[in-house]
Protein backbone atom coordinates (compact mmCIF):
# COMPACT_ATOMS: atom_id res chain seq x y z
CA UNK A 1 0.00 0.00 0.00
CA UNK A 2 2.98 2.27 1.02
CA UNK A 3 4.68 1.98 -1.97
CA UNK A 4 1.80 2.08 -4.39
CA UNK A 5 1.05 5.60 -2.71
CA UNK A 6 4.65 6.65 -3.14
CA UNK A 7 3.87 6.01 -6.26
CA UNK A 8 0.95 7.74 -7.08
CA UNK A 9 2.73 10.75 -5.35
CA UNK A 10 5.64 10.61 -7.63
CA UNK A 11 3.17 10.39 -10.56
CA UNK A 12 1.68 13.49 -9.27
CA UNK A 13 4.82 15.40 -8.95
CA UNK A 14 6.06 14.64 -12.51
CA UNK A 15 2.61 15.33 -13.85
CA UNK A 16 2.89 18.76 -12.22
CA UNK A 17 6.64 19.10 -12.88
CA UNK A 18 5.54 19.19 -16.98
CA UNK A 19 2.97 21.61 -16.62
CA UNK A 20 5.03 23.93 -14.18
CA UNK A 21 7.54 26.27 -15.01
CA UNK A 22 8.49 27.15 -11.75
CA UNK A 23 9.74 23.82 -11.28
CA UNK A 24 11.66 23.43 -14.24
CA UNK A 25 13.24 26.52 -12.83
CA UNK A 26 14.50 24.33 -10.30
CA UNK A 27 16.05 21.76 -12.75
CA UNK A 28 16.81 24.00 -15.71
CA UNK A 29 18.13 27.13 -13.60
CA UNK A 30 20.37 29.16 -15.63
CA UNK A 31 19.72 30.37 -18.75
CA UNK A 32 21.88 31.98 -21.33
CA UNK A 33 19.39 33.95 -24.05
CA UNK A 34 21.80 35.32 -27.12
CA UNK A 35 20.26 38.11 -28.49
CA UNK A 36 18.22 38.75 -25.63
CA UNK A 37 18.50 42.79 -25.34
CA UNK A 38 16.26 42.90 -28.88
CA UNK A 39 12.30 42.98 -29.32
CA UNK A 40 11.77 39.30 -29.01
CA UNK A 41 14.57 38.41 -26.63
CA UNK A 42 13.91 40.99 -24.06
CA UNK A 43 10.48 39.91 -23.64
CA UNK A 44 11.48 36.42 -22.98
CA UNK A 45 14.30 37.43 -20.76
CA UNK A 46 11.53 38.70 -18.67
CA UNK A 47 9.12 36.01 -18.65
CA UNK A 48 11.88 33.90 -17.95
CA UNK A 49 12.52 35.86 -15.18
CA UNK A 50 9.14 35.98 -13.81
CA UNK A 51 9.22 32.17 -13.73
CA UNK A 52 11.96 31.87 -11.64
CA UNK A 53 14.61 31.21 -13.99
CA UNK A 54 18.58 32.65 -13.36
CA UNK A 55 18.99 34.56 -16.54
CA UNK A 56 22.60 35.62 -18.13
CA UNK A 57 22.43 37.78 -22.04
CA UNK A 58 24.79 38.07 -24.43
CA UNK A 59 24.34 40.49 -27.71
CA UNK A 60 26.65 42.49 -29.81
CA UNK A 61 24.46 45.49 -29.53
CA UNK A 62 24.24 45.95 -33.27
CA UNK A 63 20.64 46.57 -33.34
CA UNK A 64 19.92 46.79 -30.10
CA UNK A 65 20.87 48.22 -26.51
CA UNK A 66 21.11 47.09 -22.64
CA UNK A 67 18.63 49.39 -21.82
CA UNK A 68 16.06 47.12 -22.48
CA UNK A 69 17.73 44.65 -20.28
CA UNK A 70 17.41 47.73 -17.50
CA UNK A 71 13.91 47.82 -18.03
CA UNK A 72 13.31 44.28 -17.42
CA UNK A 73 14.91 44.11 -14.43
CA UNK A 74 12.43 47.28 -13.08
CA UNK A 75 9.80 45.77 -13.87
CA UNK A 76 10.76 42.06 -12.64
CA UNK A 77 12.83 43.36 -9.65
CA UNK A 78 15.45 41.14 -10.88
CA UNK A 79 18.69 41.01 -12.09
CA UNK A 80 20.01 40.01 -15.46
CA UNK A 81 23.85 38.82 -16.04
CA UNK A 82 25.07 41.48 -19.22
CA UNK A 83 27.62 40.15 -21.71
CA UNK A 84 28.48 42.31 -25.14
CA UNK A 85 29.92 39.90 -27.04
CA UNK A 86 29.92 38.88 -31.00
CA UNK A 87 28.98 34.95 -30.73
CA UNK A 88 31.26 34.69 -33.72
CA UNK A 89 34.33 35.38 -31.38
CA UNK A 90 35.08 32.03 -30.69
CA UNK A 91 37.43 33.27 -27.87
CA UNK A 92 35.24 35.57 -26.36
CA UNK A 93 32.26 32.79 -25.93
CA UNK A 94 34.55 30.18 -25.04
CA UNK A 95 35.26 32.52 -21.96
CA UNK A 96 31.90 32.81 -21.47
CA UNK A 97 30.93 28.96 -21.14
CA UNK A 98 33.48 28.98 -18.65
CA UNK A 99 32.71 31.39 -16.66
CA UNK A 100 28.99 30.34 -16.54
CA UNK A 101 27.27 27.01 -15.74
CA UNK A 102 24.86 27.21 -18.40
CA UNK A 103 22.07 24.66 -18.44
CA UNK A 104 19.91 25.95 -21.52
CA UNK A 105 20.39 28.06 -24.24
CA UNK A 106 18.11 30.22 -25.89
CA UNK A 107 19.24 31.49 -29.36
CA UNK A 108 18.13 34.62 -30.83
CA UNK A 109 21.25 36.32 -32.06
CA UNK A 110 21.12 37.51 -35.56
CA UNK A 111 20.39 39.52 -38.30
CA UNK A 112 16.68 39.79 -38.81
CA UNK A 113 15.66 42.41 -42.14
CA UNK A 114 14.69 40.10 -45.10
CA UNK A 115 15.58 43.07 -47.82
CA UNK A 116 19.14 44.16 -46.23
CA UNK A 117 19.78 40.23 -46.39
CA UNK A 118 19.74 40.37 -50.27
CA UNK A 119 22.12 42.95 -50.61
CA UNK A 120 24.35 41.60 -47.55
CA UNK A 121 24.26 38.02 -47.51
CA UNK A 122 27.86 37.64 -46.11
CA UNK A 123 27.00 39.18 -43.20
CA UNK A 124 23.42 37.56 -43.15
CA UNK A 125 25.18 34.09 -43.13
CA UNK A 126 28.29 34.59 -41.18
CA UNK A 127 26.04 36.35 -38.50
CA UNK A 128 23.14 33.46 -38.49
CA UNK A 129 24.49 30.62 -39.79
CA UNK A 130 28.41 30.92 -38.66
CA UNK A 131 26.85 32.23 -35.20
CA UNK A 132 24.88 29.17 -34.63
CA UNK A 133 28.14 26.80 -35.25
CA UNK A 134 30.08 28.65 -33.00
CA UNK A 135 27.54 28.01 -30.12
CA UNK A 136 27.03 24.77 -31.23
CA UNK A 137 30.97 24.75 -30.53
CA UNK A 138 30.83 25.38 -27.44
CA UNK A 139 27.88 23.72 -26.18
CA UNK A 140 29.69 20.76 -26.83
CA UNK A 141 32.42 21.66 -25.24
CA UNK A 142 30.99 22.96 -22.10
CA UNK A 143 28.34 20.10 -22.62
CA UNK A 144 24.93 21.95 -22.59
CA UNK A 145 23.02 20.05 -24.36
CA UNK A 146 19.45 21.87 -24.58
CA UNK A 147 18.65 24.98 -26.75
CA UNK A 148 15.39 26.49 -27.98
CA UNK A 149 15.63 28.42 -31.16
CA UNK A 150 14.26 31.40 -32.60
CA UNK A 151 13.35 30.48 -36.13
CA UNK A 152 10.54 31.77 -39.33
CA UNK A 153 7.92 30.39 -40.44
CA UNK A 154 9.55 31.82 -43.36
CA UNK A 155 11.16 28.57 -43.91
CA UNK A 156 8.49 26.75 -45.15
CA UNK A 157 9.09 28.49 -48.41
CA UNK A 158 7.08 29.93 -51.07
CA UNK A 159 4.86 26.89 -52.01
CA UNK A 160 3.56 25.64 -49.28
CA UNK A 161 -0.19 25.35 -48.06
CA UNK A 162 -1.89 27.23 -45.84
CA UNK A 163 -2.53 26.91 -42.67
CA UNK A 164 1.36 25.86 -42.06
CA UNK A 165 1.51 22.40 -40.56
CA UNK A 166 5.10 21.39 -38.55
CA UNK A 167 4.77 18.29 -40.54
CA UNK A 168 5.38 20.10 -44.10
CA UNK A 169 8.79 19.77 -45.37
CA UNK A 170 10.79 23.35 -45.63
CA UNK A 171 10.36 24.98 -48.94
CA UNK A 172 12.79 26.72 -51.15
CA UNK A 173 13.73 30.22 -49.05
CA UNK A 174 14.36 33.17 -51.40
CA UNK A 175 16.78 35.39 -49.68
CA UNK A 176 19.35 34.77 -47.43
CA UNK A 177 17.59 35.64 -44.35
CA UNK A 178 15.46 32.84 -44.32
CA UNK A 179 17.75 30.44 -46.43
CA UNK A 180 19.85 31.33 -43.01
CA UNK A 181 16.99 30.27 -40.55
CA UNK A 182 16.65 27.14 -43.09
CA UNK A 183 20.31 26.01 -42.49
CA UNK A 184 20.12 26.75 -39.24
CA UNK A 185 17.10 24.25 -38.47
CA UNK A 186 19.22 21.52 -40.90
CA UNK A 187 22.22 21.70 -38.86
CA UNK A 188 20.33 21.75 -35.59
CA UNK A 189 18.50 18.67 -36.95
CA UNK A 190 21.83 17.29 -37.87
CA UNK A 191 23.53 17.44 -34.88
CA UNK A 192 20.93 15.89 -32.92
CA UNK A 193 20.90 12.95 -35.02
CA UNK A 194 24.71 12.76 -34.42
CA UNK A 195 24.13 13.38 -30.07
CA UNK A 196 21.25 11.74 -29.38
CA UNK A 197 21.40 12.96 -25.85
CA UNK A 198 20.69 16.73 -27.29
CA UNK A 199 17.18 18.30 -27.05
CA UNK A 200 16.39 21.09 -29.53
CA UNK A 201 13.37 23.20 -30.21
CA UNK A 202 12.91 25.08 -32.90
CA UNK A 203 10.24 27.27 -32.98
CA UNK A 204 8.49 28.92 -36.16
CA UNK A 205 7.67 32.65 -35.69
CA UNK A 206 4.96 34.10 -37.15
CA UNK A 207 3.72 38.03 -37.27
CA UNK A 208 5.23 39.06 -33.36
CA UNK A 209 3.71 42.40 -32.90
CA UNK A 210 2.83 44.50 -29.62
CA UNK A 211 4.98 44.96 -26.64
CA UNK A 212 4.93 44.89 -22.20
CA UNK A 213 1.58 46.17 -21.43
CA UNK A 214 3.99 48.51 -19.15
CA UNK A 215 5.01 50.28 -22.54
CA UNK A 216 8.83 50.36 -20.79
CA UNK A 217 9.84 47.75 -23.24
CA UNK A 218 8.57 47.41 -26.79
CA UNK A 219 10.44 46.98 -30.67
CA UNK A 220 12.33 49.47 -31.05
CA UNK A 221 13.45 49.72 -34.80
CA UNK A 222 16.52 51.44 -36.22
CA UNK A 223 15.64 53.99 -38.95
CA UNK A 224 13.19 53.11 -40.80
CA UNK A 225 11.22 49.94 -40.11
CA UNK A 226 10.31 47.03 -42.35
CA UNK A 227 7.61 45.88 -40.79
CA UNK A 228 3.71 46.66 -41.10
CA UNK A 229 3.44 47.62 -37.18
CA UNK A 230 6.19 50.01 -36.27
CA UNK A 231 5.64 51.78 -39.24
CA UNK A 232 1.98 52.41 -38.85
CA UNK A 233 2.47 53.74 -34.83
CA UNK A 234 5.26 56.20 -36.28
CA UNK A 235 2.58 57.05 -38.97
CA UNK A 236 -0.21 57.27 -36.25
CA UNK A 237 2.51 58.85 -33.97
CA UNK A 238 3.13 61.54 -36.67
CA UNK A 239 6.57 60.49 -37.20
CA UNK A 240 5.90 59.29 -41.05
CA UNK A 241 3.63 60.71 -43.37
CA UNK A 242 1.62 57.76 -45.20
CA UNK A 243 1.37 53.96 -44.84
CA UNK A 244 2.33 52.49 -47.96
CA UNK A 245 0.40 49.01 -47.94
CA UNK A 246 1.96 46.84 -50.14
CA UNK A 247 -0.31 45.56 -53.30
CA UNK A 248 -4.06 45.64 -53.34
CA UNK A 249 -4.55 43.01 -56.26
CA UNK A 250 -3.97 39.59 -53.78
CA UNK A 251 -6.38 37.03 -54.08
CA UNK A 252 -7.21 37.70 -50.90
CA UNK A 253 -10.88 39.01 -49.45
CA UNK A 254 -10.01 42.27 -49.71
CA UNK A 255 -7.25 41.84 -52.13
CA UNK A 256 -4.64 42.81 -49.53
CA UNK A 257 -1.72 40.10 -47.70
CA UNK A 258 -2.79 38.65 -44.82
CA UNK A 259 -0.76 37.64 -42.33
CA UNK A 260 -1.05 35.71 -38.72
CA UNK A 261 -0.23 38.35 -36.19
CA UNK A 262 0.85 37.54 -32.44
CA UNK A 263 1.32 39.15 -29.09
CA UNK A 264 4.99 38.99 -28.27
CA UNK A 265 4.11 38.21 -24.52
CA UNK A 266 1.57 35.33 -26.13
CA UNK A 267 5.24 34.82 -28.14
CA UNK A 268 8.02 34.95 -25.00
CA UNK A 269 5.52 32.99 -22.59
CA UNK A 270 5.99 30.78 -25.23
CA UNK A 271 9.76 30.12 -25.14
CA UNK A 272 9.25 29.19 -21.22
CA UNK A 273 7.10 26.38 -22.25
CA UNK A 274 9.65 25.22 -24.68
CA UNK A 275 11.65 24.46 -21.97
CA UNK A 276 9.81 21.49 -20.67
CA UNK A 277 9.64 19.99 -24.71
CA UNK A 278 14.01 20.07 -23.96
CA UNK A 279 13.28 17.27 -21.41
CA UNK A 280 13.38 14.90 -24.03
CA UNK A 281 16.13 14.50 -26.42
CA UNK A 282 15.84 15.37 -30.55
CA UNK A 283 14.85 18.33 -32.42
CA UNK A 284 10.98 19.00 -32.17
CA UNK A 285 9.48 22.01 -34.36
CA UNK A 286 6.95 24.00 -33.38
CA UNK A 287 4.68 26.76 -34.64
CA UNK A 288 4.28 29.70 -33.01
CA UNK A 289 0.88 32.04 -34.02
CA UNK A 290 -3.03 31.99 -33.69
CA UNK A 291 -3.88 30.03 -36.56
CA UNK A 292 -6.14 33.73 -37.44
CA UNK A 293 -5.27 35.91 -40.35
CA UNK A 294 -5.19 39.30 -40.50
CA UNK A 295 -5.47 41.14 -43.89
CA UNK A 296 -3.37 44.49 -44.22
CA UNK A 297 -6.60 46.73 -44.15
CA UNK A 298 -7.95 45.34 -41.13
CA UNK A 299 -4.52 45.92 -38.88
CA UNK A 300 -5.31 49.33 -40.00
CA UNK A 301 -9.39 49.60 -39.20
CA UNK A 302 -8.53 47.92 -36.18
CA UNK A 303 -5.32 50.49 -35.46
CA UNK A 304 -7.44 53.03 -36.05
CA UNK A 305 -10.71 51.95 -33.77
CA UNK A 306 -8.99 50.71 -30.96
CA UNK A 307 -6.42 54.53 -31.07
CA UNK A 308 -8.69 56.75 -32.36
CA UNK A 309 -5.86 57.91 -34.54
CA UNK A 310 -6.15 58.13 -38.29
CA UNK A 311 -3.69 56.25 -40.48
CA UNK A 312 -3.06 58.02 -43.81
CA UNK A 313 -2.41 55.36 -46.39
CA UNK A 314 -1.87 54.08 -50.06
CA UNK A 315 -2.02 51.42 -52.20
CA UNK A 316 1.13 50.81 -53.80
CA UNK A 317 2.58 48.41 -55.75
CA UNK A 318 3.27 44.61 -54.17
CA UNK A 319 6.52 44.20 -52.32
CA UNK A 320 9.28 41.93 -53.83
CA UNK A 321 9.19 38.74 -52.40
CA UNK A 322 5.65 38.86 -50.69
CA UNK A 323 3.27 35.80 -49.80
CA UNK A 324 -0.47 36.28 -50.49
CA UNK A 325 -1.30 35.24 -47.49
CA UNK A 326 -0.16 32.50 -44.10
CA UNK A 327 -1.23 31.44 -41.25
CA UNK A 328 -0.13 28.86 -38.60
CA UNK A 329 -1.31 25.67 -37.80
CA UNK A 330 -0.99 25.63 -33.58
CA UNK A 331 -2.08 22.17 -32.51
CA UNK A 332 1.16 20.91 -31.56
CA UNK A 333 2.27 23.42 -29.81
CA UNK A 334 -1.09 23.44 -27.79
CA UNK A 335 -1.48 19.65 -27.21
CA UNK A 336 2.54 19.54 -26.73
CA UNK A 337 3.52 22.21 -25.19
CA UNK A 338 -0.06 23.70 -23.33
CA UNK A 339 1.07 26.44 -25.20
CA UNK A 340 -2.28 29.04 -26.96
CA UNK A 341 -1.82 32.48 -27.74
CA UNK A 342 -4.34 34.66 -25.85
CA UNK A 343 -4.15 37.93 -26.63
CA UNK A 344 -6.59 40.02 -29.45
CA UNK A 345 -5.53 41.80 -32.32
CA UNK A 346 -7.03 44.83 -30.19
CA UNK A 347 -4.57 44.27 -26.89
CA UNK A 348 -1.31 44.00 -29.64
CA UNK A 349 -2.35 47.77 -30.74
CA UNK A 350 -3.55 48.88 -27.61
CA UNK A 351 0.49 47.56 -26.02
CA UNK A 352 2.40 48.97 -29.26
CA UNK A 353 0.65 52.26 -29.40
CA UNK A 354 1.30 52.53 -25.29
CA UNK A 355 4.86 51.61 -26.01
CA UNK A 356 5.27 54.06 -28.81
CA UNK A 357 3.97 57.13 -27.17
CA UNK A 358 5.65 56.31 -24.15
CA UNK A 359 9.32 55.72 -26.12
CA UNK A 360 8.74 58.00 -29.36
CA UNK A 361 12.86 57.70 -29.64
CA UNK A 362 12.35 54.02 -28.80
CA UNK A 363 15.55 53.35 -26.40
CA UNK A 364 17.18 56.40 -26.82
CA UNK A 365 17.07 58.68 -23.97
C1 LIG B 1 8.55 39.71 -42.40
C2 LIG B 1 9.55 38.85 -43.11
C3 LIG B 1 9.62 37.51 -42.42
C4 LIG B 1 9.99 37.72 -40.96
C5 LIG B 1 8.97 38.63 -40.31
C6 LIG B 1 9.38 38.98 -38.90
C7 LIG B 1 9.44 39.67 -45.44
C8 LIG B 1 9.12 39.32 -46.83
N1 LIG B 1 9.18 38.72 -44.52
O1 LIG B 1 7.29 39.09 -42.52
O2 LIG B 1 10.58 36.71 -43.04
O3 LIG B 1 10.05 36.47 -40.29
O4 LIG B 1 8.88 39.86 -41.04
O5 LIG B 1 8.44 39.80 -38.31
O6 LIG B 1 9.91 40.75 -45.14
N2 LIG B 1 3.26 45.89 -45.25
C9 LIG B 1 2.74 47.00 -45.84
N3 LIG B 1 3.37 48.18 -45.63
C10 LIG B 1 4.50 48.31 -44.86
C11 LIG B 1 5.02 47.13 -44.25
C12 LIG B 1 4.39 45.93 -44.48
O7 LIG B 1 1.73 46.93 -46.55
O8 LIG B 1 5.03 49.42 -44.72
C13 LIG B 1 2.56 44.60 -45.47
C14 LIG B 1 3.45 43.54 -46.11
O9 LIG B 1 3.35 43.62 -47.50
C15 LIG B 1 2.84 42.25 -45.54
C16 LIG B 1 2.29 42.68 -44.17
O10 LIG B 1 2.21 44.10 -44.20
O11 LIG B 1 1.77 41.88 -46.32
C17 LIG B 1 3.21 42.27 -43.05
O12 LIG B 1 4.51 42.71 -43.36
P1 LIG B 1 5.71 42.59 -42.31
O13 LIG B 1 5.30 43.18 -41.01
O14 LIG B 1 6.92 43.17 -42.98
O15 LIG B 1 5.87 41.03 -42.09
P2 LIG B 1 6.10 39.85 -43.17
O16 LIG B 1 6.50 40.38 -44.48
O17 LIG B 1 4.94 38.95 -43.12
Amino acid sequence: MRTYLCFINYAVFCIYLNLSPKWLGVFLKNILVTGGAGFIGSHTVLCLLNGGFNVSVVDNLCNSSFESITRVESISKKTVVRHCIDITDDVALANLFQSGSFDVVVHFAGLKAVGESVSKPVEYYNSNVYGTLCLLRQMIDFDVKKLVFSSSATVYGEDAPTPYVETLPRGVTVNPYASSKAMSERLFEDFCIAQPDMSVSLLRYFNPIGAHSSGLIGENPLGVPNNLMPFMAQVAAGTRERLSVFGGDYPTPDGTCRRDYLHVMDLADGHVKALASLETPGCKVFNFGTGNPHSVLEMIHAFESVTGCVIPYDIVGRRNGDLAEFWADPTKAKNELDWVATRSVEEMIIDTWNWQILNPKGYEI
